[in-house]
């Protein structure tokens, strides 16, 4: 079982330039992650390969994120979205994730990987405020409030969820 680990607000840096990489079979277990990806987490390789990609939630994360997510990368598609990752001292790094599924030879989806680059402090910020309204509707309403509160959102902006992202 995994311990529970107490968040503090110290944040974990890495340089611009560093892509943060792991791999998942498809029930996001770990298969691999690279050296910085490994180094962040504060585990040891050993402690995270076959283990959930959970691992490294942080409970700052909406659910409704995740769920998108997985509803993109399930039925084919990339997706692109800001993540809190939670580090084994509980420390935090925040990370602009690629997430792909991997294909075999017949089309089909094998596992998936992602890919990590550092966001802009704007970028965080931005996001940080949103997820805080996002967290808010959840704990009133549960995921589904949390994602009515998602698209209204976006309907004020004017911007699909894609658009949002890009222009961050
Ligand atoms: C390739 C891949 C990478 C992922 N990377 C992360 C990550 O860095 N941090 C994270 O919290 N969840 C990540 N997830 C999502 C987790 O699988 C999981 O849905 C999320 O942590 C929410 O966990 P929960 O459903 O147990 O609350 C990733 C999933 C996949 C398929």
């Amino acid at each position: 079982m995994r311990k529970t680990i107490t968040p503090n607000q110290t944040e974990r840096q890495f340089k611009e330039g560093e892509i943060i990489v792991s791999k998942t079979d498809l029930k996001g277990k770990i298969l691999y992650g690279n050296r910085i990806f490994i180094e962040l987490s504060g585990y040891k390789e050993r402690e995270l390969l076959g283990k959930p990609h959970n691992i490294v939630r942080h409970p700052d994360m909406p659910k409704v994120i995740f769920k998108f997510l997985w509803d993109s990368i399930k039925n084919g598609r990339e997706i692109v979205a800001y993540v809190k990752n939670l580090s084994k001292d509980g420390s935090y790094y925040w990370v602009k994730a690629f997430v792909t599924p991997s294909f075999n030879g017949s089309g089909e989806i094998v596992g998936y990987h992602s890919i990590r680059i550092k966001p802009t402090e704007q970028a965080k910020l931005a996001i940080g405020e949103l997820y805080k309204e996002l967290l808010e509707a959840e704990r009133q309403g549960g995921i589904q409030k949390s994602q009515e509160k998602l698209e209204q959102i976006l309907t004020q902006k004017g911007a699909s969820y894609e658009e949002f992202i890009l222009s961050l």
